[in-house]
């Protein structure tokens, strides 16, 4: 194969009980059947809160079990929970083995490897990361044997959350610690990476749209498939819409196209949460602060 087209989706949130959100990834669907790409990929935050209502996964599953071509998954914080981080608040729901076990069982391997084109694609578990977990050690052990065999093919990289805001050794601020991979794992990571020809990490789980470079690698965020977040709740770094990315690999090169599917509309959290979920959940267990 000389050509590999990849479609990136991230943030779907979905639930049953949040139609607005269905709605967006019927649109989504639709746009994907017309386009028909190699491979989807969703870099998490598949369903609305799995870890309370695992049943949002299941529906997430059907979502993407009814997509005309394969898809793979990475977890998100609102699938597994979120990573422990140095300074900041402890989050509501920390990320756990069991939550990991409850998202494979859905979805499937929370970390994956495969080439095409001439590329070398490799998916992480980013909430594991600075957890402790047994899953941490072994994740990095397997991403130490899987760059080892990338034989000199360019790497793109996917998962949920951004390595970091502008550059690796960014400072961790309370603010913003869960936003990004937590030091000291982010520090491991970049190392490790350092030994391949990295050339894309595609990440989502800040609700906006955003592409830069750093040394010769792209890193672009995903928007939400779902909804946006007001600047009353959140900074804005990028573009706040919900969209997808297109990706077009061949050998030794790639083209981005940042997409609105036809039919997606910005709902915000507030339409979401205020309206529908506020009776039914804590507020803090929103997802503001992303
Ligand atoms: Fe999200
Ligand atoms: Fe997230």
């Amino acid at each position: 194969m000389t050509q590999f087209r990849l479609t990136q989706i991230s943030d779907t949130h979905l639930g049953r009980r949040l139609p607005k959100l269905t709605r967006n990834f019927v649109s989504v669907a639709e746009h994907i059947d017309a386009t028909r790409p190699d491979l989807v990929v969703n870099t998490g935050d598949i369903g609305f809160d799995g870890p309370s209502n695992p049943e949002d996964l299941d529906f997430g599953r059907s979502l993407h079990d009814a997509l005309p071509v394969g898809c793979r998954y990475l977890p998100g914080n609102h699938d597994i929970g979120d990573n422990p981080t140095q300074i900041g608040p402890v989050p509501t729901e920390l990320v756990s083995e069991r939550g990991r076990q409850a998202f494979i069982s859905v979805f499937g391997d929370d970390r994956w490897r495969f080439e095409a084109a001439g590329w070398c694609f490799i998916g992480l578990n980013s909430l594991v990361m600075n957890s402790g977990l047994v899953s941490e050690t072994e994740q990095f052990d397997w991403l130490a044997g899987e760059l080892a065999n990338t034989f000199g093919k360019p790497v793109a990289l996917f998962l949920h959350k951004p390595i970091f805001l502008n550059a690796p050794d960014d400072a961790e601020l309370e603010s913003s610690a869960v936003r990004y991979v937590p030091m000291p794992a982010r520090r491991r990571l970049v190392e490790m990476l350092r030994g391949v020809d990295l050339r894309l990490v595609a990440s989502g789980h800040v609700h906006q749209r955003r592409d830069f470079t750093f040394g010769h690698t792209r890193h672009v965020w995903s928007p939400s498939a779902g909804f946006i977040i007001s600047d009353a709740k959140q900074e804005r770094i990028g573009l706040k819409e919900v969209g997808l990315v297109e990706y077009r690999f061949q050998p030794n090169s790639f083209e981005i196209r940042h997409v609105r599917a036809p039919g997606q509309v910005d709902v915000d959290l507030s339409e979401i949460w205020d309206k529908e979920l506020k009776a039914a959940h804590s507020p803090a267990k929103a997802p503001a602060t992303i």
